[in-house]
């Protein structure tokens, strides 16, 4: 019989690349999701590159009975991928109770009707912004966890702790936290990938609009960094890679071959890119030049950060494969074929 998975925030960025690779290897999937920052559009995306219709029920999952009855109605969930959170680093600074109560509750929501109803396997969405600035790169999963300059990595942190603290208590739970770095491209087929609701505070949403027409020019965030070229460094990683580490992750946990009852896992390529690079390597993607300018630094931004993959690719036999190219020309397929069909 086929396991199920219930994925939140599965109508997501990330989450709806997640259901596809959770379906291809063969499990049922069980979103939750309350649109919040998604559109039904990305169940039908699903839908069309798999070939299935994952179960969806639209819900917050600071809902607690609501989750409760779901629970009820679903009694054989095999394990859970938590990606529903809000994750917009500048808006958190300016609605942190918001931040604190949706991604804090959300979670401990979801652990309680996990242990009332025994599913123990917990895959948790976290974030490299827990590191800060570290002072070796590249960053191991045992590198310091410094104080967030925002509300939003300070939830990151707190679910983090939440979930261990949970465990130590010795309630039957397992979990794995995977810290992304830059999750960035679409779906290699086009029907999926990031919509961005108003103006797109990354870098590679706001690249594709503006070569699309619908921003003038890119701000590049600051040219005087102690870098090569004086942009700011990241580990980009395509979001399909990503989705395959959730599937690994879950599967490792349903059978069993966890070696500890929380394990963290660094999701990377494990190589740094400038801002200027990520803008050649989208003009040879897209065959046209970026219309860009230099503009001061973006406060808050640290200066470079990209991941030791050591143990993600030891202990979960998992590695990358698509690199910056792949990431900017399947970026660029999506924004057009996104605005295409929607006139947007
Ligand atoms: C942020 C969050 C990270 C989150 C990620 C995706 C922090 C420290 N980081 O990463 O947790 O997972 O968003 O949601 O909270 N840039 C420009 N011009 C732009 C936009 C960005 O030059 O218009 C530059 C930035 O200065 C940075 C790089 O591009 O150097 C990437 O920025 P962005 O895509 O916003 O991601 P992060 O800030 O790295």
């Amino acid at each position: 019989m086929q396991k199920k998975i219930l994925v939140t925030g599965g109508a997501g960025y990330i989450g709806s690349h997640t259901v596809v690779e959770l379906q291809n290897s063969g499990y049922e999937v069980v979103i939750i999701d309350d649109f919040s920052n998604s559109l039904p559009d990305s169940l039908k995306g699903i839908e069309s590159i798999t070939g299935k219709k994952p179960f969806f029920e639209q819900l917050d999952l600071c809902d607690a009975a609501g989750l409760k009855l779901f629970f009820n109605k679903h009694k054989n969930i095999a394990g859970c991928i938590h990606f529903a959170a809000s994750k917009a680093v500048g808006e958190s600074v300016n609605k942190p109770l918001h931040y604190y109560r949706n991604n804090l509750n959300s979670l401990m929501n979801l652990m309680e009707c996990m242990i009332a109803n025994g599913v123990e396997p917990l895959v948790f969405s976290s974030s490299c912004t827990v590191y800060g600035q570290p002072e070796k790169l590249p960053v191991t999963e045992d590198a310091p966890i410094l104080k967030a300059l925002a509300p939003y990595g300070n939830t990151k942190q707190i679910c983090e702790e939440i979930i261990q603290d949970t465990i130590t208590s010795g309630v039957k739970v397992k979990a794995i936290a995977l810290r992304y770095f830059n999750p960035i491209g679409a779906h290699p087929s086009a029907k999926i990938g990031e919509l961005p609701q108003g103006i797109p505070n990354n870098l590679v949403p706001y690249i594709t609009q503006t070569a699309f027409g619908v921003r003038k020019e890119l701000s590049v965030y600051g040219n005087d960094y102690n870098t090569p070229d004086g942009s700011c460094i990241r580990d980009y990683i395509h979001v399909v890679d990503l989705a395959k580490a959730h599937v690994i992750a879950i599967s490792r946990l349903i059978n069993g071959i966890n070696k500890k009852p929380y394990e963290i896992f660094n999701l990377g390529t494990g190589n740094g890119y400038s801002v200027f690079e990520v803008i050649k390597a989208f003009e040879k993607a897209s065959g046209k030049p970026l219309p860009h300018k230099v503009v001061p630094r973006r406060e808050g931004d640290i200066e470079k950060i990209y991941a030791d993959t050591k143990f993600a690719n030891e202990e979960l036999g998992w590695k990358a494969q698509l690199g910056i190219d792949d990431m900017m020309a399947h970026a660029w397929a999506w924004e057009q074929y996104y605005r295409k069909a929607t006139h947007a």
